[in-house]
């Protein structure tokens, strides 16, 4: 391939910059020609793009967000949508593209690779909730943010004895809020994908913990569950313990990405690119067991991944 093009697309993610870059300069490396597509695939369908320079992608691997900028785009998600893209594909004379988000924009990576641009997926969200690999890009700085925050809630929760119900993000996923709650000792981490119950798994722990002369309580609360306020008030009246109620929110989705980030993007990039200049494309590239790997998109998308039984096992034991 002589031209081929980079988009950010779905939620963006820190590391999303350092994965543009990866895929800049590997394209680079390899002498083919590289178009960042702004917007996602609106840009694409609007043809606004630009040639993208070693220069061009300098002091970006730091930064959160996306220098492309990035987009949820429903004229894509048709027939026509993706048929309009591939047109304005050859036009621009992109023989391959390089999409970074979540699963919704892979199954648009797929189309258009159905209808002969071939497109390679990389995995960029904070929630980790894409099957097919062990770790999205993103992720890790989602954590290590949301952690810092919870660990100034329990500062203030400690000064008054109180209990904090905290909302992260992970739409339907619990990754996000099984981490931190590990990492900030929660009392309860309540998940989308478990069935949870408000006296055995939220009310009996904090009255144990309290028992035990614990002055502060953290419940973890995945976004899928929703209704902070509304547990904080049912803690507050049951149990007599003083509660509030934090939603994050996109605060996760920001700053500087952790060296993970940057490297995984790095790593992920660089294979996205490799794929495209065999001609491959309907991949998704992965991490597995410690190696970037790539799998078929369709494949990649019917696969179905759930919270660690392990991590929630440990949460468990350690709150005990
Ligand atoms: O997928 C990433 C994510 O941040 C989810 O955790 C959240 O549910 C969603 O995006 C929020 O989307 P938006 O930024 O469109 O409100």
């Amino acid at each position: 391939m002589k031209r081929i093009g980079v988009l950010t697309s779905g939620g963006d993610a820190p590391g999303m910059n350092a994965a543009i870059r990866s895929v800049v300069r590997s394209g680079l490396h390899y002498g083919m020609e590289v178009y960042g597509i702004r917007e996602g695939y609106k840009g694409l369908l609007e043809e606004n793009v630009e040639a993208m320079t070693y220069r061009s992608v300098s002091e970006i691997i730091n930064r959160g967000g996306t220098i492309l900028k990035t987009a949820r785009c429903l004229e894509f998600a048709t027939e026509e949508g993706v048929s309009k893209a591939v047109e304005a594909a050859k036009r621009l004379g992109l023989e391959g593209i390089v999409v970074v988000g979540g699963d919704g924009s892979f199954r648009g990576a797929r189309d258009l690779s159905r209808n002969g641009l071939p497109t390679i997926g990389i995995p960029g969200t904070i929630d980790n909730d894409i099957a097919c690999t062990d770790y999205t890009i993103g992720f890790d700085t989602a954590l290590n943010t949301a952690c810092e925050a919870i660990d100034k809630l329990k500062d203030t929760c400690a000064s008054h004895n109180r209990c904090s119900v905290v909302e992260v993000m992970g739409r339907h996923a619990g990754h996000i809020a099984m981490h931190v709650g590990i990492a900030n000792g929660a009392e309860s981490i309540i998940v989308p994908e478990k069935r949870f119950d408000l006296k055995a798994d939220i009310v009996d722990r904090i009255e144990k913990a309290d028992d035990k002369g614990k002055s502060h309580f953290i419940v973890i609360l995945a976004e899928g569950i929703g209704q902070a306020s509304m547990m904080a008030k049912q803690i507050e009246e049951i149990t007599g313990v003083e509660t509030r109620a934090t939603i994050l929110g996109h605060i996760q989705r920001g700053g500087s990405p952790t060296v993970q980030d940057r490297v995984m993007a790095t790593r992920m990039g660089v294979k996205a690119v490799e794929l495209l200049k065999e001609g491959v494309g309907n991949r998704v590239i992965a991490y597995k067991s410690g190696q970037v790997v790539d799998y078929d998109i369709t494949e990649a998308l019917n696969m179905t991944k759930s919270v660690e039984e392990d991590l929630v096992h440990a949460s468990q034991v350690v709150t005990e």
